[in-house]
């Protein structure tokens, strides 16, 4: 192995997690998780979740800009049409579709699309598709037939219909699409990371999208806010939540929607969803499940800092998105799900750029075995 100038260079050991390793530029995405601030390309997205549209997002995301007039009904139109295209799909995937698990239905559905022969169309159709099939496979769940698409509708409305879920809630239909806004994108989540890698090989999109499925679906990543609702409902009301918290992290359990790798304060998301859910939905369950989450990260705050001398452990986004959408109607089965509506279109917009970039993503791994069998 040599460098640029013909120098041998001895490869270094990366922390086994790969923390605080720098593996690719990009324009789209900055976390400062020592200030808890995360903005896409250029905007802070405390504000995006709350004046912007999931489909203006998806412009932002994937070529740089926040859309408006002509063009902005354009995106609107093409999702909409691209959700009627995935939903012609759906009875062909009645079998992928109708398993138990929301993440294997969608992960084995998206699997059967071919990319289409236009990039942009490809971004539209997996990103339509992913709300088309997590609907359905919901609808199938509930014994019920999947609802078409209605392509005049904004894609968090038309998701939350498709559901069978009531979409005449202007509020709920808000906050959904802010949260879709908010879990849109996140640097270089292991979804996104993986997403890259299938990308950096020359293959193409759909493979890259079921790659990031495939990570999104485990319980330190996007599988927390359904445990995350077990926890909250498990402790049911205030005074609980101290003998609840310190039990658990006594016997070595970890809390979930608590730590994140990147943040050592609040993840600034948490925050974001808490503020949609107080302003726009705020009921009598979700006041009660707001105060209990915010019981569960004081105390769980305090017992781990007496324990934990490396590590600050505060609240990640998935303790208040586990609330969020409870709230918005959607049961915990498909929190994940929904979750890949959201991100589907932060990993498209990885893709073009890993693609751009043309480099191949592959590490060396530390051989620890024998070199030779005695
Ligand atoms: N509850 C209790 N302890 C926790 C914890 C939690 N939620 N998260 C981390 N810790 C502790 C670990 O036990 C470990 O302690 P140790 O050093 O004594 O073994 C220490 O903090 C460091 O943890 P580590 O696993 O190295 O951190 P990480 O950066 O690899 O993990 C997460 C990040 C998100 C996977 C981790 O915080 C976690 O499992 N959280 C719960 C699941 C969750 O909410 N996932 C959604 C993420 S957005």
């Amino acid at each position: 192995m040599t460098s640029s100038n013909g120098v041998p260079r001895r490869p270094t050991a990366a922390p086994g997690g790969l923390e605080d390793v720098v593996v690719a530029d990009t324009e789209i995405c900055f976390i400062d998780g020592i200030k808890g601030r995360l903005v896409v390309r250029g905007h802070d997205v405390a504000e995006l979740a709350t004046t912007q549209t999931f489909e203006r997002m998806c412009g932002l995301l994937w070529d740089g800009d926040l859309v408006a007039g002509e063009d902005e009904e354009a995106l609107r139109c093409a999702l909409g049409e691209a959700r009627e295209e995935a939903f012609a799909r759906v009875a062909d995937m009645r079998t992928a579709l109708q398993g138990p698990n929301g993440m294997d239905a969608l992960r084995a559905a998206l699997a059967q699309l071919e990319p289409c022969s236009d990039e942009t169309q490809t971004r539209y159709l997996l990103t339509a598709a992913t709300a088309v099939f997590a609907a359905a496979w919901l609808r199938y769940r509930d014994g019920a037939d999947p609802i078409p698409p209605d392509k005049e509708l904004l894609h968090a409305a038309d998701y939350l219909r498709m559901t069978g879920r009531p979409c005449h809630d202007v509020e709920k239909v808000a906050a959904l699409d802010a949260y879709l806004v908010t879990m849109a994108e996140h640097d270089l989540m292991p979804s996104t990371f993986a997403v890259r890698v299938i990308v950096s090989t020359g293959s193409d999109p759909v493979s890259a999208v079921v790659a990031g499925v495939g990570a999104l679906k485990g319980p330190a990543h996007g599988g927390a806010p359904a445990p995350v609702l077990d926890m909250i409902e498990e402790i049911g009301s205030l005074g609980r939540v101290g003998p609840w918290v310190h039990a658990r992290i006594s016997a070595g359990r970890r809390i979930m929607g608590m730590g994140h790798r990147v943040y050592r304060t609040r993840d600034p998301r948490a925050a974001i969803l808490e503020a949609v859910i107080r302003s726009g939905v705020a009921s009598e369950r979700s006041d009660r499940l707001v105060a209990i989450a915010r019981a569960i990260e004081c105390v769980a705050e305090d017992e781990l800092k007496k324990r934990q001398s490396s590590k600050v452990i505060r609240a990640n986004v998935e303790l208040y998105a586990a609330v969020l959408l409870d709230v918005v109607g959607l049961p915990r089965e498909a929190f994940t799900p929904t979750y890949a509506v959201a991100c589907v279109a932060g990993w498209l917009a990885h893709a073009k750029e890993q693609a751009a970039s043309g480099r191949l993503l592959r590490p060396l791994s530390r051989y620890v075995g024998p070199l030779e069998v005695p």
